[in-house]
């Protein structure tokens, strides 16, 4: 895996790794890119960005990100609980990603529709909800997103946050290896209340460390909703994706059912802020 460089530059966490690839195509040598935290000034980048993954969504993707303008990353910037981190390769934008701090089961509602467990029973839960995961079409296989996740995670940690959480098209198993292999599990599934799509609940306990032993478990193709609905109500994690066979690895660790929320299903999404959250 790309070998990430991270240090401070003028207060800021910044990192730096390289490409291997573009358009497909191996590179002769590694072209280095940075990523760094974005500010107004990235708006109009990040407007063209957000447009130019639009127009190369698969079909059924248009639900899970959201096409925003200039004007309106401007405006996101006014809000202090979401950082950008976006990665260059000179001055150009290819990729970028957000987090949402989540004070309240309300901001985490807002964020992660549906989830039928309330991790704010525990005091002092602070969540990072991560989204907008997008990189530029002929940029893709460089790991990009699982960098930019490794670094949001090193952002979430500096925040103070005890976990950090996000939700994934189910269909879209491109996003899986940047969460799973950076330690979130899946720990329940569900319907987007804003648009009707098969989402994933992912999550990161920040404060525990990964098992070090491979855990016993059963892999199921990632596409066998039913399947995988079933094990997550008899207390099965999904802990690993294996790009081989594209099946999830499930564990039985029902910590997850434990924590299921006997109040009412925080089931409304409340689009208080009509961010993208994917
Ligand atoms: C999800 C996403 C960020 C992953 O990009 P990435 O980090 O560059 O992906 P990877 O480097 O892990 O890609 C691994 C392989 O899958 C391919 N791949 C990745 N995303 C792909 C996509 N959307 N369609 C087809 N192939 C894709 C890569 O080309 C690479 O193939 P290779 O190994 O033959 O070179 C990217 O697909 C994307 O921007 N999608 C559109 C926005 C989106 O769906 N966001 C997430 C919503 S849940």
């Amino acid at each position: 895996m790309n070998n990430i460089e991270s240090y401070i530059l003028n207060g800021s966490r910044v990192w730096r790794g390289h490409l291997t690839k573009i358009g497909g195509q191996r590179l002769d040598s590694p072209a280095p890119f940075f990523i760094r935290p974005l500010n107004h000034n990235d708006a109009a980048a990040m407007g063209k960005l957000s447009n130019d993954i639009y127009r190369h969504l698969n079909p059924g993707e248009e639900c899970f990100i959201h096409q925003h303008t200039p004007a309106y990353y401007h405006q996101v910037f006014a809000n202090p609980d979401i950082s950008y981190i976006g990665i260059f390769r000179g001055e150009q934008l290819i990729a970028m990603s957000n987090l949402t701090l989540c004070r309240t089961p309300r901001d985490f509602a807002a964020e992660i529709p549906a989830s039928p467990v309330n991790f704010f029973d525990r005091p002092g839960t602070l969540i990072a909800a991560f989204g907008a995961d997008c990189v530029k079409p002929e940029y893709r296989g460089n790991s990009l997103n699982l960098i930019m996740t490794t670094c949001r995670l090193d952002l979430a940690r500096e925040k103070g946050c005890t976990d950090a959480a996000s939700i994934i098209d189910r269909r879209n198993h491109w996003n899986m290896p940047p969460y799973f292999s950076n330690g979130f599990n899946m720990f329940a599934t569900g319907i987007d209340p804003a648009d009707g799509g098969k989402i994933a609940l992912m999550h990161h306990d920040l404060h525990r460390p990964r098992p070090t032993q491979p855990q016993p478990g059963i892999n199921i193709p990632y596409d066998r909703f039913d399947i995988i609905d079933r094990l997550l109500e008899k207390g099965y994690t999904g802990r690993e994706y294996n790009r081989q066979s594209s099946g999830i690895t499930f564990t039985f660790s029902p910590e997850y059912q434990r924590r299921r929320q006997a109040l009412p299903q925080m089931a409304v999404w409340i689009r208080t802020k009509g961010v993208a959250h994917v």
